[in-house]
């Protein structure tokens, strides 16, 4: 009896001290603006957002900061954390400035009793590509305003519209699609739907009306009442230059410069994505313009006006966010501003990269004048101090002070030559260099002769060095797949979009008003399909179905809209200089050999220039004998079973009006693509008979389509992009021994008590890195920085390569705790006992 009652009690007491343990856990931690996010939106789900009130729905404005800005990107660094939005804001202006051209493209066409326009299938290939190519892209679309869209997929439809039309793809988590027996998310499955196929009393169903609650986007730019004046949308000009050399100007309206207000870009708010993929979405918005209405006949009254808008989206989550208090840096609308944990006093708060909508995403350094414990390795991660018990919180995370501090000294010397020669023994380089090209060829690197020979080659003095010179190795542009990786993507998303269009549009196929649905499957068919065909089969074919005759299929892509494509990856992105599609020999339609090439000759311009240059036809000329195209074209001759696969379930309009949808013929269907991986990073080169004169890096993304009898992939062509390098940040850290850098272990840190890390931004000079103290290390200066700058330990260290004044032997940093006073005062009192005891022991 006396021991169950024990028993009972320890347990008691054990229930207490758990409560009152779990309480005091988060007893420090009070509530504050990303709990009340946080609650906002665990709120909403699928289920619940139909009946939820519109401000439910949306989160607001500030939770989002640091929007990349199209005016800074030419002038501030874009972070790491940004890049991915920063790309979305790229893609969807370059998606405008496309169907802005294509759809003006008529222009420059003969007049006909029929549209030029993209069929239905190019529309819809188009929002998969920006999907499939983008894993954080989550979803495309393209909306019109009512009575705006033409459209080429009905017979007989000349100058009429879709009352509505808004082309839209997202992408679905395959997890438990049973085309994937697998049962593991491919992220490569995509759902793609006319959202303009709706009855025409259904309101909530109609994205330009109020019901609809989550269409932001839409009146972001739509409706966009012009009245009559001619002169309200900024105009681009482009030169084209066919192959048959002929040259033709063209002018056509585009969404708004980079230099007007507002820019081309809109943000929405976050918001649900309600009744389609059910999550918190953030948008980046751009219109489309046209001349409107059509075929008048008098162009007096048609004027130019906003007729749609691109929509491309990623989720919410997966935007990082800056916890960190208001200040440099930080300085913009942040609601999340202050809620870091950093204990103040001591420590500063600096953002980590990577960690999307999450609590932890920054980590607590030293102030200046204070240094880490030394059983401690690196800053505190917030991730850690969430979780601190408060016990922990209380006792921790604290730096500590640095006991005596010195100043820097006003006046230096030149170094003794003893030291001079200990620094230049180290590096030899710097005693006896070779300058010029062969700079990059010596054994130990000169960087600042290197750099020197880099930026001395310019279009007026290219022609003095031999060609062999003007290409260089490929480590020189060591970083280039992670700086210019959004750049590659667009060549990746057009390369997917054209194996897209060549695999799944047929323009043979008729979709016959007596065309009938197959039949269900009989049973001699089901023994001869493996399980998986069978499992997608079933779902396909609807027996009922009866196909309306007046549809027609897509055109084989034209001239037009690869000249258009590849004009946008130029327009649409600030660093792309040049930008190419390239089609292999006899593959594009009624064509030998076919390669639009856009490229521009200034930064910030509005005039940009086409070339054919399948009109340099000659041996030794042409394009298909560049290294990029030869060895991509190797490489995917015959073996295709590395690309990725991609399904899609696309839902069309039942018929002209839209009314509602139905499944496409195919459904589902696939194509198969490359992906960033597959393409190809040229050398570096200066090319002095080129059309673009800068140091380029190349990047080609191949694309496939069936051969003559529909078997068997093949090789088709290539896009390739072309971006500046001397826009690259010079890693002069040093890496692992297998690290393509030419540059590597270069920077001028102490070794033995600091080691280096790479600044962003700096570009392509010496200096882009920090001295940061080793562990057990302190800095002794009073500073307002805890580090030693690299672009003044590499100037400090070019006056002794001169043997002039420097300080550069004193960037070094100080054993910890050695020269503070406690330690000084413990050794002083023992001395002094020591001394106190040897008086009194021999008097
Ligand atoms: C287009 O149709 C109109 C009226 O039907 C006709 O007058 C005109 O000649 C046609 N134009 C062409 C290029 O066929
Ligand atoms: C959306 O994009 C993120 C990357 O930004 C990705 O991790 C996530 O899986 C995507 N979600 C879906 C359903 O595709
Ligand atoms: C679009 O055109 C249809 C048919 O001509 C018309 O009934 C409808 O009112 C128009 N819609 C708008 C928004 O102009
Ligand atoms: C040259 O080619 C372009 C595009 O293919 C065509 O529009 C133009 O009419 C051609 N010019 C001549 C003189 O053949
Ligand atoms: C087209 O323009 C280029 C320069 O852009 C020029 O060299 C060429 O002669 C022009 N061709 C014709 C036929 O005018
Ligand atoms: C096309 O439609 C516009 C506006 O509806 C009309 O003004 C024009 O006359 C039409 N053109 C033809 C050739 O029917
Ligand atoms: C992104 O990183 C930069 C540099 O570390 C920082 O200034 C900025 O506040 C960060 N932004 C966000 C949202 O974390
Ligand atoms: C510098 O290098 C050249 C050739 O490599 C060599 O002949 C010369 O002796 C070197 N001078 C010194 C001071 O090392
Ligand atoms: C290709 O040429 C043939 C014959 O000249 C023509 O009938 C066909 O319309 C052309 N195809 C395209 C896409 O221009
Ligand atoms: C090269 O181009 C010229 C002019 O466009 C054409 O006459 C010739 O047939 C082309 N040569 C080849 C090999 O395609
Ligand atoms: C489209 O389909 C709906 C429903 O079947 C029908 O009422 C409407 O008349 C059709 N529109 C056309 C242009 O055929």
């Amino acid at each position: 009896m006396a021991q169950t009652s024990l028993l009972c009690r320890s347990y008691l007491l054990f229930v207490v001290f758990l409560i009152v343990g779990v309480l005091a856990q988060y007893e420090w931690q009070s509530k504050d603006n990303f709990d009340a996010i946080k609650f906002k939106f665990d709120k909403v789900s699928g289920d619940n957002c139909p009946i939820q009130h519109v401000s439910d729905l949306y989160l607001p404005e500030d939770t989002i900061s640091h929007k990349p800005n199209i005016k800074e990107i030419n002038i501030n660094p874009v972070f790491p954390n940004r890049t991915a939005l920063l790309h979305l804001h790229n893609m969807a202006l370059s998606r405008s400035f496309f169907w802005s051209y294509i759809l003006q493209s008529r222009f420059i066409r003969p007049a006909i009793n029929d549209t030029y326009d993209p069929g239905m299938m190019y529309y819809f290939l188009s929002t998969v590509a920006d999907v499939s190519a983008n894993p954080y892209i989550n979803a495309s679309a393209i909306y019109f305003a009512p009575n705006c869209s033409y459209s080429s997929s009905y017979r007989g439809f000349f100058n009429k519209t879709f009352p509505r039309f808004a082309p839209r793809t997202f992408r679905q988590d395959d997890f438990n699609d049973p085309i994937h027996l697998q049962k593991i998310s491919t992220m490569n499955t995509f759902e793609i739907t006319d959202l303009g196929a709706t009855p025409e009393e259904a309101f909530s169903k109609d994205y330009t009306s109020d019901l609809y609650k989550i269409n932001e986007w839409y009146k972001t730019w739509l409706p966009d009442e012009v009245g009559v004046r001619h002169d309200t949308k900024t105009t681009y000009q482009v030169q084209i230059r066919y192959a048959n050399n002929t040259n033709e100007t063209f002018t056509f309206h585009g969404p708004p410069g980079a230099d007007e207000e507002p820019g081309p870009v809109k943000w929405t708010r976050p918001y649900f994505d309600c009744g389609r993929s059910n999550k918190w979405l953030v948008a980046a918005v751009t219109p489309i313009a046209d001349i409107y209405p059509r075929h008048t006949q008098f162009r007096h009254i048609e004027y130019p006006k906003y007729t749609g808008i691109a929509v491309l989206e990623m989720d919410f989550e997966r935007i990082d966010i800056n916890q960190c208090p208001k200040g440099e840096g930080n300085n913009k609308p942040n609601r999340f501003a202050g809620t870091a944990r950093c204990k103040e006093e001591t420590t500063e708060c600096e953002p980590l990269q990577g960690w999307g909508f999450r609590r932890g995403g920054y980590q607590c350094r030293c102030k200046p004048g204070f240094r880490i414990p030394s059983n401690i390795r690196r800053p505190f991660l917030g991730e850690i101090i969430e979780r601190a018990s408060a016990e922990q919180y209380y006792n921790g995370f604290d730096c500590l002070k640095i006991g005596w501090v010195q100043k820097q000294p006003i006046q230096w010397e030149r170094a003794p030559y003893r030291i001079r020669e200990k620094h230049l023994d180290r590096r030899p380089e710097y005693r006896n260099y070779t300058t010029g090209p062969s700079s990059l060829h010596t054994e130990r690197m000169n960087v600042d002769q290197a750099i020197k020979f880099i930026h001395g080659v310019n279009e007026n003095t290219c022609k003095n060095f031999h060609p062999q010179d003007l290409i260089l190795h490929g480590d020189i542009s060591f970083g280039a797949k992670e700086q210019f990786e959004n750049e590659a993507k667009m060549a990746v998303r057009l390369a997917n979009f054209i194996s897209a269009f060549l695999q799944v549009s047929d323009p043979n196929e008729v979709y016959s008003g007596r065309r009938v649905a197959d039949k269900p499957l009989t049973e001699d068919q089901m023994i001869g399909e493996t399980l998986a065909l069978v499992l997608g089969n079933t779902r396909v074919s609807d027996p009922n179905e009866v196909y309306s005759g007046r549809r027609v299929a897509d055109k084989p892509l034209t001239e037009d809209q690869m000249i258009g494509e590849t004009l946008a990856l130029v327009l649409g992105n600030t660093r792309v200089w040049a930008a190419g599609t390239y089609w292999e020999r006899n593959k594009f339609t009624n064509r030998t050999y076919f390669a639009p090439f856009a490229y521009k000759q200034q930064l910030n311009t509005r005039k940009f220039k086409v070339e054919d240059l399948a009109r340099l036809n000659k041996t030794g000329e042409i394009y298909t004998e560049q290294t990029w195209f030869q060895s991509l074209k190797q490489r995917w001759s015959t073996n295709f079973d590395d690309l990725q696969k991609y399904y899609l379930k696309i839902r069309i309009r039942h018929n002209e009006t839209g009314d509602h949808l139905q499944k496409y013929e195919r459904y589902p269907t696939f194509y198969r693509a490359g992906n960033l991986k597959h393409g190809f990073w040229s050398q570096p080169r200066f090319d002095c008979n080129g059309y673009v004169k800068k140091w380029l890096i190349t990047y080609a993304a191949p694309f496939f389509g069936w051969d003559s009898l529909k078997v068997k992939l093949e090789f088709k062509g290539v896009v390739a992009v072309s971006m500046d390098m001397l826009q690259l940040d010079v890693n002069q850290c040093a890496d692992k021994f297998y690290a393509p850098n030419a540059f590597k272990d270069t920077h001028k840190c102490d070794e033995k008590t600091s080691y280096c890390v790479p600044i962003l931004g700096r570009g392509f000079e010496t200096g882009g890195y920090k001295c940061e103290c080793l562990q057990g290390f302190e800095y002794p200066f009073e500073d307002l920085i805890t580090y030693y700058d690299g672009q003044l330990v590499e100037a400090e260290f070019q006056n002794i390569v001169e043997d002039k004044e420097t300080r550069y032997d004193m960037f070094k940093c100080r054993l910890a705790g050695a020269s503070a006073i406690r330690a000084a005062s413990t050794l002083i009192a023992g001395l002094l006992i020591l001394m106190a005891s040897l008086v009194y022991r021999f008097r």
